[in-house]
């Protein structure tokens, strides 16, 4: 059954939708069934895998606050036939306020995809930059959490910042949230703070952080404007291969995870 994986953090600017993009690109390539759910109005991962702007079309919001349906909004990637999207828009900004007066407020998304989480081998939700009903809503439909950290000054406090979150939503709403990984991103290993970070939260947090780390890399940042994942825009990149690598990791992992529960 899909694993949901929910990328988070609260800061903006961390590695969220590239690598909520590029993950799910990398898995879908391995013929992986994967499904990216854009939950930021922002809408940056709806862009950033092709899809522009278009008012008429019915987006997630419709989805959690409206009548539309998973069905009626779900989306197939073109070049990318094993990814779907269910695209976000602006209007998703609304859906913080909606949600507060209906039933189950917190439940809203993991209404939406407990039914069809099945026809997937993974589920990525891209989250918004904030600990909103939207995040909120995220941790408690996920199985567990990708935590981006910039490789810069305060990245621990950040985390340990989400990690209290956490406790809290286990506690309240979803007892069995696990931490996926945190992943170190925007790499740049000509400055001493960013190599002294890394030590620092790999310390702190040991096992709890993919080995993987994504470098800083100028292709990374240029594949969203072109609509494409890193791996359809330049596949020889440092950026293309960092995810892939990832991708591999995060499979390792549950593979292990998925060998010690099976004896
Ligand atoms: N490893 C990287 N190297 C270079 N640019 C990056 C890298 N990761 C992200 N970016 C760029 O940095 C900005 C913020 O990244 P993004 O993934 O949108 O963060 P978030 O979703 O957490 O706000 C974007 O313009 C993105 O293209
Ligand atoms: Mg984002």
């Amino acid at each position: 059954m899909g694993r949901i994986i929910a990328v988070v953090n609260q800061k903006g600017g961390v590695g969220k939708t590239t690598t909520a993009v590029n993950v799910a690109a990398a898995l879908a390539i391995a013929e992986k069934s994967t499904l990216l759910v854009d939950f930021d109005p922002q809408a940056n991962s709806t862009r950033a895998l092709g899809f522009e702007k278009d008012p008429e079309r019915e987006t997630v919001y419709d989805a959690l606050c409206g009548d539309a349906t998973y069905q009626g909004i779900v989306k197939t990637v073109e070049e990318l036939p094993h990814l779907k999207v269910l695209p976000a828009d602006n209007d998703l900004i609304g859906a913080e306020v909606e949600m507060v007066d209906m039933e189950s407020r917190e439940y809203r998304l993991k209404a939406m995809l407990d039914p069809v989480r099945e026809q997937f081998d993974h589920v990525f939700i891209d989250c918004p930059p904030s600990l909103g009903l939207l995040t909120v809503n995220a941790l408690a439909s996920a199985d567990a959490i990708l935590i981006p950290v910039q490789c810069e000054y305060l990245a621990l406090e950040g985390i340990t910042q989400l990690m209290e979150t956490v406790r809290q939503v286990r506690e309240a709403l979803n007892p069995e949230l696990e931490i996926a990984g945190i992943l170190l991103t925007m790499y740049d290993d000509r400055t001493s703070l960013a190599r002294q970070v890394v030590a620092e939260v790999r310390e702190v947090f040991g096992e709890q952080v993919y080995e993987t780390v994504i470098p800083r890399n100028v292709r990374l940042g240029e594949a969203p404007s072109h609509g494409k994942a890193i791996f359809l825009y330049d596949i020889r990149s440092k950026g293309a291969e960092a995810y892939l690598k990832l991708a591999k990791e995060i499979l390792d992992h549950e593979e292990e995870s998925f060998g010690q529960r099976a004896s």
